[in-house]
């Protein structure tokens, strides 16, 4: 088992990529002043808004806001994984990737894909044998055919059926159980996982099986039962028919997303080749980026239920930072009851068909949904429908799509093209000028200090004595002091390696977000800059401490060592003949 990539080895990758070298065997990049310009990958777009920093080794689009570094790009746009995206960048400069013993999230065992192939044949075999099993899927209006597309099999009503027939020794066992196949309750104590059950082969994107969805005949608990989490197996970012979906069709037009396995194989009896399935989950941020990369159009088809319209609600949430590129995205509830698989049999493709054309896009399910939660006759209710709108609309990157809908909730609302402004906005952009005056928030201080130190690392350097830096708390001066140090230790550090050190940490999409932020000044004036944040943050260090220690004062508490520091402090406040805050 492979364990973790030692950080001095993402340095060093990070630190001999040239971010536009790379991104320029993939897109044509076009020299633009001090950086360099494209039309962006990311979205739809005819006027280049896409823009790389050599000094910053980092990419940026000001029109769909994606960002990020050399290994950020190799994620985004070769969908791959960290580690892969790492495997991918290390391979193409001939550099071999290191792995640091130690536990660390199991790496994909190969050996495991033709295990599963061999059990998703005999239960391919089992359910030629096994009448109950055939006359169920007849009952739900399943064709031989169908059932053979998707490889659909049965798990004997047994304990130990394909223990029997894969488990012959210790070793095979034991792969058997990596595989999820097979359970271990004790110390060499094995039995089938799955039993008297339909099984769905779940396949990844080269159609390899990698798990298995299996449902009761009957009645039974649970009703489907999915493998668990294996090396192979990750049920939040899968989708189960997405394989079979494309050797129907490489080009899809559209896919339909649905809730069950069921829906998918039943869809397909009847035609519609293009429905896919999450393995029981929410939508995930991966699922999404899978669709997105399969299909410019992606409709959601849920059931007309309360469960249905919350996953509806949660989908288009966590979508909205998708949103706004080539990719259309659509909703569509079916009424109360049915499911696409029990629509699609009782009333046929057709009507499935005209349910599909009634879809509504994304902008408009918003807005209903919405505008259900208020009453939009009164003014009260207009306001409110606004204030709901807008943390969504600070989701969807800026853009076009953003600023119509903005405008289509201020119009909805009865206000004007003011309101309609506001919201487009970006609700958390970064300042980009430091306020210098006395009321300007430490927040605000920090945050200048922490953009100029990841713009130009080699600013640290001038940081001049930050021994006060350690007796502030507060998350922004944590990161302060974190990246100080980082770059520090390294005076080549740049920006990018700044921010692959702290890609794991909660704040890496902030980071992410300030590194985004246009460059107003040059090194020269950052390194001014720099110096003047921290001299005001150290100001009002000592005044905060200045006031802790009169309130001790005024209590007689002080000792030998507080006092000696209290002169001094008032002392410097003296010479400086500066008020600051407190
Ligand atoms: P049929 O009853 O066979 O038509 O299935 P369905 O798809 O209509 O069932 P349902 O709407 O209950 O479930 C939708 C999906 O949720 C299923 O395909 C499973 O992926 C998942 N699911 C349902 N029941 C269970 C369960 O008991 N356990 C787990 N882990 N997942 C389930
Ligand atoms: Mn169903």
């Amino acid at each position: 088992m492979a364990g973790r990539i030692p950080k001095q080895f993402i340095d060093e990758l990070i630190g001999r990529t040239d971010i536009v070298d790379l991104i320029g065997t993939r897109i044509q990049l076009k020299k633009a002043g001090r950086e360099y310009k494209a039309c962006c990958p990311f979205h739809d777009e005819k006027t280049p808004s896409f823009t790389v920093s050599q000094a910053k080794q980092f990419y940026h689009c000001f029109g769909c806001n994606a960002h990020g570094t050399a290994l950020g790009f190799i994620m985004e746009y070769d969908r791959l994984e960290f580690v892969e995206a790492v495997e991918t960048l290390a391979a193409s400069m001939g550099m071999e990737v290191p792995h640091e013993s130690g536990p660390s999230a199991p790496r994909r065992d190969p050996d495991l894909y033709p295990l599963l192939a061999d059990a998703e044949n005999f239960f391919r075999q089992q359910l030629k044998t096994n009448d109950r099993a055939v006359a169920y899927l007849k009952k739900r209006g399943l064709s031989g055919e169908t059932a053979a597309r998707f490889g659909i099999g049965y798990a004997a009503d047994s304990w130990d059926e394909l223990l029997k027939e894969l488990g012959t020794d210790g070793k095979a066992r034991e792969r058997l159980v990596l595989a999820g196949l097979v359970i271990e309750k004790e110390q060499n104590k094995v039995y089938d996982r799955f039993r008297d059950r339909i099984m769905f082969p779940i396949r990844d994107s080269r159609g390899r099986c990698i798990g298995f969805g299996g449902r009761v005949l009957d009645k039974g608990e649970p009703k489907y039962l999915n493998s668990p989490e294996t090396s192979l197996f990750h049920k939040g970012s899968e989708l189960y028919g997405l394989y079979e979906a494309r050797q129907e069709n490489r080009d899809l037009a559209r896919l339909i997303v649905v809730e069950g396995y069921m829906d998918v194989v039943g869809l397909a009896q009847h035609g519609i080749c293009n429905a896919v399935a999450t393995l029981g989950t929410a939508t995930t941020n991966a699922h999404l980026r899978r669709l997105f990369q399969a299909s410019e159009e992606v409709v959601f088809c849920f059931d007309g239920d309360r469960a249905g319209r919350a996953a509806a609600w949660r989908a288009l949430e966590n979508a909205l930072p998708q949103t706004g590129g080539g990719h259309q995205l659509r909703f569509l509830f079916l009424p109360d009851g049915q499911d696409p698989d029990s629509l699609v049999r009782e009333s046929g493709a057709e009507t499935f068909a005209s349910y599909m054309a009634q879809a509504e896009t994304l902008s408009e399910y918003l807005i209903r949904h919405l505008g259900e939660q208020v009453d939009m006759s009164k003014l009260d209710g207009k306001a409110r429908f606004a204030e709901l709108a807008r943390p969504l609309l600070r989701q969807i990157p800026a853009g076009a799509f953003r600023e119509l809908l903005a405008n289509e909730v201020a119009e909805l609302a009865g206000a004007g093209d003011r309101l309609a402004r506001q919201l487009a906005e970006d609700g958390d952009r970064p300042k980009r000028v430091p306020q210098r005056s006395r009321s300007s928030g430490r927040g605000d201080l920090v945050r200048q200090a922490v953009t100029t130190l990841l713009r130009y690392p080699a600013v640290a350097a001038h940081a001049g004595d930050t021994g006060w830096l350690l007796e502030m708390d507060g998350e922004g001066c944590r990161i302060l002091r974190m990246l100080l140090e980082d770059a520090l230790q390294n005076p080549d550090i740049t920006t990018a390696m700044l921010l692959e050190r702290h890609r794991d940490d909660d704040q890496s999409a902030a980071l992410m977000k300030l590194a985004a932020a246009e460059s107003l000044v040059d090194e020269e004036e950052a390194i001014a800059e720099f110096r003047d944040t921290l001299s005001i943050l150290s100001r009002q260090s000592a005044a905060n401490r200045l006031d802790t220690l009169l309130d001790t004062a005024r209590k007689n508490e002080l000792s030998a060592d507080e006092k000696a520091e209290l002169k001094d402090l008032l002392a410097s406040r003296q010479s400086a003949g500066v008020a600051v805050d407190g």
